[in-house]
């Protein structure tokens, strides 16, 4: 009997330090202490024990009581007082901390870079240029003099500021502004990546009033449009896949003579044009997509550079970033303007 008791006791005073919140330490107290608790039992099997043990026992069982009420008050003090849980408290310093929501960068910015490093390892640097520019840079100098029709394509947002020597000034609607600005530079050859912002009057599923261009140019001696058919292909198998072919067909821009569209054979039927059912494909014309303008630099614009076309001959062409990455990637994005509208679910897609 005597060793039940110190048994018991022990198995308490554990209990009792082990509760942790006061509804803990109320739970120990109806398991021992309340009415049908192994203590309260202990205590009433005193009662029925021999005359003359009954003394002894009693002794111990009562004193083990005072001393274990004596702890359940203590604790009881101490968590109440504490006016908060031990748990609550408790800190667990070698928790790693709570990270802050992590961003990442916009899938514009992801295709630049990329369209950057392409190049560049075929020795074409990036520069940049005013994307707010006069005139001059943006028409004038590439061949279509004012008034000139062509310029209607453009659709262009001109600036409400005086006109200086080089005409009004214009949110540039094209990368091609940069094509003089380089050769003012007078430094042979030029091999450069101009990817800039460029603005247009037009908003719909397909156009946005502020998109991006990647412009290139390459001047020097016996530039030829097998260069142009080169850096193109290399672009668009590093780019696109090493199964995609280009293909050069014949359009006009002013400022380039002779001028091409460029096409890219389409991932989607493999340039066949049809689908495995032998049904016309309907990601592409025939087998391919168009990607963008090309052509060999017009003598004009090389003049308006201050560059002798006698000697120097050069190549440019000049695609729209959103559209070259969205081919890439297959994005079947009914609305274009949904990568301008700052919706997280959609961002973080990519
Ligand atoms: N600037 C033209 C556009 O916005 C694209 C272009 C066509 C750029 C031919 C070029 C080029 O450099 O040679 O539609």
């Amino acid at each position: 009997m005597k060793d039940k008791i110190k048994t018991l006791q022990r198995e308490i005073a554990k209990a009792i330090q082990e509760a942790r919140t006061p509804t803990a330490l109320d739970e120990v107290q109806n398991t021992y202490f309340g009415r049908k608790g192994k203590l309260t039992m202990i205590l009433r099997a005193v009662r029925d024990l021999p005359e003359k043990d009954r003394p002894s026992i009693g002794k111990i069982v009562n004193s083990a009581k005072l001393d274990l009420e004596s702890r359940l008050n203590e604790r009881k003090a101490m968590l109440e007082g504490q006016g908060s849980s031990l748990d609550e408290e408790w800190a667990d310093v070698t928790e790693p901390g709570i990270r802050p929501p992590e961003g990442h960068l916009h899938l514009v910015t992801h295709a630049i870079r990329e369209i950057t490093s392409i190049f560049d390892t075929i020795g074409f640097t990036r520069v940049r240029y005013p994307e707010v520019d006069w005139d001059w840079y943006a028409f004038e100098s590439l061949n279509m003099p004012a008034d000139h029709p062509a310029r209607d394509e453009w659709e262009t947002f001109f600036m409400d500021a005086p006109p200086g020597k080089k005409g009004k000034m214009v949110l540039t609607p094209h990368t091609s502004n940069s094509q003089v600005r380089e050769m003012e530079r007078g430094e042979f050859p030029i091999r450069m990546i101009d990817i800039a912002k460029c603005y247009r009057r037009q908003s719909d599923v397909t156009h946005v009033p502020m998109f991006h261009q990647f412009e290139g140019l390459y001047v020097d001696k016996d530039v030829s449009i097998a260069h142009l058919r080169g850096i193109l292909d290399y672009f668009v198998k590093a780019f696109f896949g090493p199964d995609r072919k280009t293909r050069l067909r014949p359009f006009h821009f002013r400022f380039t003579e002779p001028s091409f569209e460029i096409d890219v054979s389409c991932d989607a039927c493999g340039g066949s044009g049809k689908n495995e059912q032998g049904e016309k494909c309907r990601m592409c014309k025939r087998g391919w997509l168009e990607l963008g303008g090309a052509g060999m630099v017009h003598p004009n614009v090389l003049s308006a550079g201050g560059i002798d076309s006698t000697e120097y001959s050069g190549l440019a062409f000049g695609w729209g970033v959103e559209r070259t990455y969205m081919m890439k990637e297959g994005l079947k994005v009914d609305d274009i303007r949904t990568l301008y509208r700052n919706d997280i679910r959609f961002l973080k897609q990519f």
